[in-house]
């Protein structure tokens, strides 16, 4: 595995790669990685003849009051997990040499993005689509692999992509859960054995609405309130519990095919997502 940190660097690679008839996959990630990303590189590697696992904690798509400063970080555990994953180079650039001091091109989705975390979250996903087109444009991916833990981050790239003719596939991976349910997150790290029980009240929310639906509830409120009530029961201080569109992002007043459960909570300082497409 080569480690690479300039970005001109690492598109003279890309270019190589294409100039000897391959393709590459990218999975974007902002590292201290665990089962979740690993599954994406297995995933990469069916998509693609080369893989690209880049490590970049995105400063401009966390807002000022957000865990940056705090957001666990660990390149040599990173680099150590992805050679022994397959992974066939680690891009992973400083905050200088992604963003010039006078940076002053942004990337606005405008419909999808105002929608759960983004109407919680102002500039996240402009940061998001800021950053990912950038890391398109320096690895020169044929295909990129996001998981549908960050559903909305999927839904809103897919727009950009399809909006902006990037010349790139976007493929979604399934959610990696820990043993007791509980979607495998880098921020999970930061939790109290306490705030960890609490975790748990995510994705027993989603449970519970999801069998609700799959014993014949279609009211999209009562899912709502079922999935609020389960996590206020186990201590979670709920920021949204949501069911939407996947198509739009828009509530829904029916529950259907194609519609996304979606919860987000602060697990003491914590702020945990999950979802359950139906
Ligand atoms: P990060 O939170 O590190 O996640 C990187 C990728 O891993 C995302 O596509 C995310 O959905 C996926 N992922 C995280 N946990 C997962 C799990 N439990 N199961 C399956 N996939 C999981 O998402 C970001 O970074 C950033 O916003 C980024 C796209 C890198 C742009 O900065």
């Amino acid at each position: 595995m080569v480690v690479v940190k300039s970005p001109c660097e690492m598109q003279g690679i890309a270019r190589k790669i294409h100039g000897g008839g391959k393709t590459i996959a990218v999975v974007p990630t902002m590292g201290f990685l665990h089962e979740g990303h690993l599954s994406l590189v297995d995933q990469a590697k069916k998509e693609a003849d080369v893989v690209v696992l880049t490590l970049f904690v995105n400063p401009i798509q966390f807002g000022p009051n957000e865990d940056y400063a705090v957001y666990p970080r660990d390149q040599k555990r990173d680099e150590a997990l992805c050679e022994a994953r397959g992974v066939d180079y680690l891009f992973a650039p400083d905050v200088g040499d992604m963003y010039s001091p006078d940076a002053s091109v942004k990337i606005d989705e405008s419909s999808l993005s105002r929608h759960l975390c983004g109407a919680v979250r102002p500039g996240h996903f402009s940061g998001v689509c800021t950053v990912v087109t950038k890391l398109f444009n320096i690895t020169m991916a044929d295909a990129a692999v996001f998981g549908q833990k960050d559903a909305q981050q999927v839904a809103v790239v897919r727009r950009m992509v399809r909006d902006l003719n990037i010349p790139v596939r976007i493929v979604m991976a399934p959610i990696v859960r820990e043993a007791d349910g509980l979607a495998m997150s880098s921020r999970n790290t930061r939790l109290t054995p306490e705030g960890r029980k609490a975790a748990l009240g995510l994705s027993a929310a989603l449970k519970a609405a999801k069998a609700a639906y799959d014993a014949g509830e279609r009211d999209a409120d009562k899912a709502r309130a079922l999935m609020r009530a389960t996590m206020e029961a186990s201590g979670l201080k709920v920021d949204y519990a949501s069911a939407v569109d996947y198509g739009t992002l828009e509530n829904t007043a029916t529950l259907a095919p194609g519609t996304l459960l979606a919860v987000a909570a602060y697990s003491g300082p914590v702020r945990l997502i999950d979802n359950c497409l139906l």
